[in-house]
């Protein structure tokens, strides 16, 4: 495997990369019915749209409104019943976090190397999420877009990491599972590892990642 130089930090997107995003839908399975994973996919889509026009619209609403909001766009079309809802809320708060994932940052650790979180979600979400995963403690930190009120990928968001770590894009290696986070981290001139859990087929945005894997344990092998 291909070696990755002179890297000072590491930066991980959250929802996808580190944390299942079906996993809410998934736990209510029984109820919601066999559907339950086209609903999901329509909840992450419609999530991922609404960040994407409000940037555009510079009407920002964090993360947690547009989950929400997304969500009952999908019930709606998908015709679920509305008293799942606070479930299903509840249930996002706490997505499973990927099984690899706690070893990953651990031996990261022990290579001494930097390790961040730079996501969509509010602060406090991704305070729930990493303390209910018990992960907290072995980020450095937990970066949020709400520092610059505009969602990924605008450039302004992958700075934050640079500014926080004084160090050059190209001294950041990112983790997405998201193929178009991978292109706007990219851009902005990161080292881009695409995080490709299932198998997709990557974005023509005119950008194509430096490394591929199939999930976080590779990583430790490229550094
Ligand atoms: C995030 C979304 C894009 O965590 O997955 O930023």
């Amino acid at each position: 495997m291909k070696k990755i130089e002179n890297i000072k930090v590491c930066a991980f997107d959250a929802y996808g990369t580190c944390f299942d995003i079906n996993s809410a839908a998934e736990n209510l399975a029984s109820k919601i019915g066999n559907n339950w994973f086209s609903f999901s996919t329509t909840w992450r889509t419609v999530q991922l749209e609404y960040t994407w026009l409000r940037s555009l619209m510079k009407k920002h609403a964090n993360f947690w409104k547009i989950t929400e909001d997304a969500l009952d766009f999908a019930m709606d079309i998908h015709e679920i019943d509305k008293s799942h809802r606070n479930e299903l809320l509840e249930l996002y708060k706490k997505l499973k976090p990927y099984p690899e994932l706690k070893k990953c940052l651990l031996d990261l650790k022990e290579k001494q190397i930097k390790t961040c979180i730079l996501s969509n979600g509010t602060p406090d979400l991704l305070d729930k999420l990493t303390t209910h995963a018990k992960v907290q403690e072995l980020f450095d930190d937990i970066i949020s877009i709400e520092e610059v009120g505009i969602y990924k990928p605008d450039p302004k968001v992958y700075e934050l990491v640079t500014k926080k770590y004084l160090c050059k894009p190209e001294e950041v290696c990112f983790m997405s599972s998201n193929t178009w986070d991978i292109v706007g981290g990219g851009y902005y001139g990161y080292q881009s590892i695409w995080v490709d859990r299932f198998n997709k087929k990557f974005d023509n945005l005119g950008y194509q990642p430096n490394y591929k894997i199939k999930d976080l344990s590779d990583l430790i092998k490229m550094l």
